[in-house]
């Protein structure tokens, strides 16, 4: 069974066995199915924080659950819960048109709601912890259904519980996000926001202003998967302590940091695009010529270990250069 149209780079890999699921109940009653037969299984949601460096010798289930509910919770916010299936930016959208607020900076990620709480999705000074409220899971070992609020999920900079202790215990199934009805808190303070607003000869933006500068932005830079494979960005941005910061301040002045506490995050595009690699292509593979920290399926023939080698060829140039190890983003299969 191919996987090509279930992973955003559109790897041509191949699953043993496929299964599309649309309720809990469906999901438990397979789960029960394949007990018996010890295979291997993997959860794929949007397929866009995935590589496939090889065939999947299991079963592979596509969570495709579907619905959106909206309950109150205060005077000027309601709970949105969406299932996992649901799409993000379709999600984002409706929210939006429904003048919730919360979300807008994360206009255009792609994948799925079921995925966003796994890497704690974040762009443009909003992650998705600043308006979670809690989600429902399936614990793989029980098959009970449980309740994961903001605390328990351990969000972190594109980190959580479910890449931690809890990494392939459970099955995300639905989330559920806090968000305003009034006085919504626009956030425009990642610079690109407040110039493209003003491009767009915008001066109190509202809630879709804000979605709407997002998505010129992201539409200037990151390639659309659905013309050229790619995955978002392929690196984390790296923290490293104050200190090497200083000293590779001395040999490289213009380096950008953002300081945090006695740590300072390194835009990994600039470190990449320093050794060379923006918009450099090695047979089928390519650095995007316009974010150096996309790595892109440039013919959309790239098979997935020749990303993977592309991506290590990366990592070796920015040690060399810098000293600073760069860590994959993408669950790497
Ligand atoms: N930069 C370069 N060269 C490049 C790319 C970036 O020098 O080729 C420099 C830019 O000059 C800028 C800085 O790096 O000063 C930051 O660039 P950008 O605003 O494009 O953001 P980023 O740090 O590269 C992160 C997220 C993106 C998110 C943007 C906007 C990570 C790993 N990536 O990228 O998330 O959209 O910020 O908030 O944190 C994703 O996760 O897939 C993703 C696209």
């Amino acid at each position: 069974f191919s996987l090509k149209p279930y992973n955003t780079f559109g790897i041509d890999a191949k699953a043993k066995y496929f299964a599309e699921i649309n309720s809990p109940d469906q999901l438990i009653e397979i789960l029960r199915l394949s007990e018996t037969q010890t295979l291997p299984i993997l959860f794929l949601g949007g397929g866009s924080n995935i590589l496939f460096t090889k065939d999947f010798d299991g079963l592979v289930i596509k969570l495709s659950l579907k619905g959106i509910t909206i309950q109150p919770l205060n005077e000027d916010k309601v709970l949105v819960t969406a299932k996992a299936g649901e799409n993000w930016h379709e999600f984002v959208m409706f929210c939006l048109e429904k003048n919730l607020g919360g979300l807008e900076n994360l206009s255009l990620i792609p994948g799925n709601v079921g995925t966003s709480p796994m890497q704690n999705i974040g762009a443009y000074g909003t992650e998705i912890k600043d308006v979670f409220y809690n989600c429902k899971v399936l614990n793989l070992e029980t098959l009970e259904i449980e309740a994961f609020d903001l605390e328990k999920c351990r969000f972190g900079y594109r980190d959580s519980i479910f890449k931690q202790d809890g990494k392939g215990k459970y099955v995300i199934l639905e989330v559920t996000f806090q968000l305003t009805t009034k006085n919504h808190q626009i956030k425009t303070e990642y610079g690109a926001i407040k110039s493209e607003l003003e491009n767009l000869g915008i001066e109190n933006p509202t809630i879709q202003d804000v979605s709407k500068a997002v998505i010129n932005i992201r539409q200037s830079k990151l390639p659309d998967p659905k013309q050229t494979g790619n995955a978002g960005s392929f690196f984390k941005n790296p923290t490293i302590p104050l200190a090497q910061f200083e000293e590779l301040k001395l040999k490289f002045p213009n380096i950008p940091g953002y300081p945090n506490g006695d740590f300072v995050k390194v835009p990994a595009g600039w470190l990449i695009e320093q050794c060379g690699w923006k918009g450099k292509q090695i047979g089928n593979v390519a650095s995007h010529t316009l974010q150096a920290l996309v790595i892109v399926n440039a013919t959309g023939n790239a098979t997935g270990q020749e990303i993977f080698d592309f991506s290590t060829e990366i990592i070796n140039s920015v040690q060399e250069k810098f000293g600073i190890e760069l860590e994959r983003e993408v669950n790497v299969i």
